[in-house]
């Protein structure tokens, strides 16, 4: 981009235009440094709407840094089943505890402090000093790049650092200094983002209130910018899932602690896709014999990097020692206390036809 585009004369619109459109959002109401950090969080890969219920319950569940503190694991992966991106909550306790421990169980109220903490990045941090603080901090996520590279008609590759670090800063510059303003001005850029200047050749410029002096709207560059290099194609993995019953419970054997889906529960599977004939030895290995086997549908399941193309089968056991580190659940303990991966949705549904018609 250019090096040196003035911002300045963005801030007094948008700032008016946010006091007219903004949106109420529960983490609005009350703009505690906990609640902020929470929603923040929670609105990282995942959309608004989706978050609202997660967002309300789990400060029902957990209300304050020292609850975080010293909540049960599986309580919060419970909380947190089918946010993805687990390692999310895992650190929002990991922080907590240090803020127990550093600051007087508060957040802290500085750019620095915030970004020593387990999870939080820049932009979280920029999000919380701004909102919660109102220190001129400002947090730059996907919307807020959009905003900024097409208001500068800069094409550079919005998934390098040196871009965000460069827009950051350009922004940082012209952050408003008082506290009620920095904070709108974060949100009104990244509400501008989610509402007006969208993605995919959807942009709303006749509702923007920076559209009369926008370079890419002038250009017809809004399909080009923001540019980014195009993503690596995800590897895809073949996986065989298997839901074994006994007297009507289903095993589930916990993942490892690193790696994807660390720590959570799942059916039993394998790598590979593994053809009827070949189950009831596989199953054998793990001191469960198979009294019947039924495929069920197929199905696949998009991470950030993988795709999961999954073959299953449900297989009524007579006999099973459970091995390792397998357990048999009930319907109501798998409903009320294992977090189950969204991944496995196709396989928990044939699973609750099961159920609902042995019922
Ligand atoms: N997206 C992420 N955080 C947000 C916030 N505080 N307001 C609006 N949209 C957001």
């Amino acid at each position: 981009m250019q090096q040196h585009v003035d911002l300045s004369p963005i801030v007094e619109p948008l700032l008016a235009w946010y006091d007219q459109n903004k949106r109420p959002l529960p983490w609005r109401d009350e703009p505690s440094p906990y609640h902020v950090w929470i929603s923040e969080i929670m609105l990282q890969q995942t959309r608004i709407e989706a978050v609202i219920p997660y967002y309300e319950r789990f400060l029902k569940a957990c209300p304050t840094v020292a609850s975080l503190a010293s909540i049960d694991d599986e309580k919060l992966m419970k909380l947190w089943e089918g946010l993805g991106y687990y390692s999310r909550a895992r650190n929002l306790k990991k922080a907590a505890i240090a803020m127990m421990q550093e600051y007087d169980g508060k957040l802290p109220a500085d750019y620095r402090a915030l970004l020593s903490l387990p999870g939080i990045g820049p932009y979280t941090a920029g999000a919380i000093a701004s909102i919660a603080f109102g220190l001129p901090e400002p947090a730059v996520d996907g919307n807020v790049l959009r905003v900024i590279t097409r208001l500068t008609a800069d094409e550079s590759d919005v998934t390098k650092d040196a871009t965000k670090q460069r827009i950051t800063a350009a922004l940082r510059s012209i952050y408003p200094q008082n506290a009620k303003d920095a904070g709108a001005m974060t949100q009104a850029l990244m509400e501008l983002g989610e509402r007006v200047c969208l993605p995919n050749g959807a942009p709303r410029c006749e509702d923007c209130p920076l559209g009369a002096s926008c370079p890419a709207r002038a250009h017809n560059l809004t399909d080009r910018i923001p540019h980014r290099t195009p993503k690596k194609a995800r590897n895809i993995q073949d996986r065989t899932v298997f839901l074994v019953m006994n007297n009507g419970k289903v095993a589930l054997r916990k993942r490892p602690d690193k790696g994807l889906l660390a720590g959570l529960w799942e059916f039993v599977s394998t790598e590979g896709r593994l053809a009827l004939e070949a189950v009831p030895d596989w199953l054998k290995e793990y001191g469960i014999e198979a009294e019947e086997i039924r495929p069920i549908p197929q199905a696949t399941h998009i991470f950030t990097h993988v795709e999961w193309h999954m073959t299953g089968y449900l297989v009524l056991c007579r006999k099973a020692d459970l091995q390792k580190n397998l357990c048999w659940v009930t319907r109501q303990q798998l409903e009320r206390e294992f977090a189950l991966p969204t991944a496995y949705s196709a396989q928990l549904r044939a699973l609750e036809q099961f159920w609902d018609g042995e019922t």
